[in-house]
């Protein structure tokens, strides 16, 4: 064998064989159990704990909050897309309240204009939507935003 070729054969196996030895290191042990993905991601995905309570939990105490919000353009939303996780503070709402404050930038969080959002998602530039020192809520009503405060 020429010693030109014989130079590439080692190089090829050197970095055929560091990928492999890379494999075995890198790739985690339940690699594959299922599918190309990591078994025990299904375990440690069923043992986590549930933080969302749902809309049901919340009308149990905010009846009146529910019976405002589904008579607006909000009422596709639910409490918790706002106000975040609450399933701890609908078990006892003694221990924690749920997220009472908001800044604009909540609101824009789904209204500020972008084009890659539906065209039926009422989008508004901050930059020129009524500019000025006035937050969002001084003049919509979060619960009611087709209503003026
Ligand atoms: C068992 C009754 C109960 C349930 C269920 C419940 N809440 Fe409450 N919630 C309360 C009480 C009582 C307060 C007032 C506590 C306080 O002021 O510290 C409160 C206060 C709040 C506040 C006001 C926070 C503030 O800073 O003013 C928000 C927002 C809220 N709840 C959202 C929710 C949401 C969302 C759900 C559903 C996931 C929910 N609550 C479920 C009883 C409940
Ligand atoms: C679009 C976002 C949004 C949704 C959806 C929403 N809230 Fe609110 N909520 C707010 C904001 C913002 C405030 C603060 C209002 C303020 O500071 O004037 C608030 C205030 C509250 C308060 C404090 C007292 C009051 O009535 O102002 C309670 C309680 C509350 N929300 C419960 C709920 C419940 C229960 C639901 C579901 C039925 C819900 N919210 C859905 C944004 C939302
Ligand atoms: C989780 C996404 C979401 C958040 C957060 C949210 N909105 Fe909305 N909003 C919607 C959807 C969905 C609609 C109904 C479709 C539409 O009219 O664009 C809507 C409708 C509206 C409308 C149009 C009402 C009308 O007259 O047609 C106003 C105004 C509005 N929201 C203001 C607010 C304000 C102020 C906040 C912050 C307190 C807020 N929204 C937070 C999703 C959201
Ligand atoms: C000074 C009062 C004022 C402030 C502050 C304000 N808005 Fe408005 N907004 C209005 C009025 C009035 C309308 C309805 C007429 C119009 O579209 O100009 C409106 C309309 C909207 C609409 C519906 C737009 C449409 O296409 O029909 C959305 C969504 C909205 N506002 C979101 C917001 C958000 C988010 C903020 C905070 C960043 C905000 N607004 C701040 C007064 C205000």
């Amino acid at each position: 064998m020429p010693p030109q070729i014989f130079r590439l054969v080692i190089l090829t196996a050197g970095v055929v064989g560091s990928y492999g030895i890379a494999r075995m290191l890198m790739v985690p042990p339940t690699f594959g159990e299922h599918g190309s993905y990591r078994g025990a991601a299904l375990e440690e995905l069923a043992a986590a704990k549930p933080v969302f309570s749902g809309i049901k939990a919340c009308d149990e105490c905010h009846s009146e909050v529910l019976e405002e919000l589904v008579k607006f353009e909000h009422k596709t939303i639910s409490c918790e897309s706002c106000h975040g996780p609450s399933r701890k503070h609908a078990a006892d709402p003694d221990v924690t309240t749920p997220k009472g404050k908001f800044a604009d930038s909540d609101c824009l969080r789904c209204h500020q204009s972008s084009p890659s959002r539906p065209v039926w998602l009422k989008q508004v530039d901050p930059n020129e939507h009524y500019r000025g020192d006035k937050r969002c809520s001084a003049c919509h009503l979060p619960h009611q935003p087709n209503e003026k405060p």
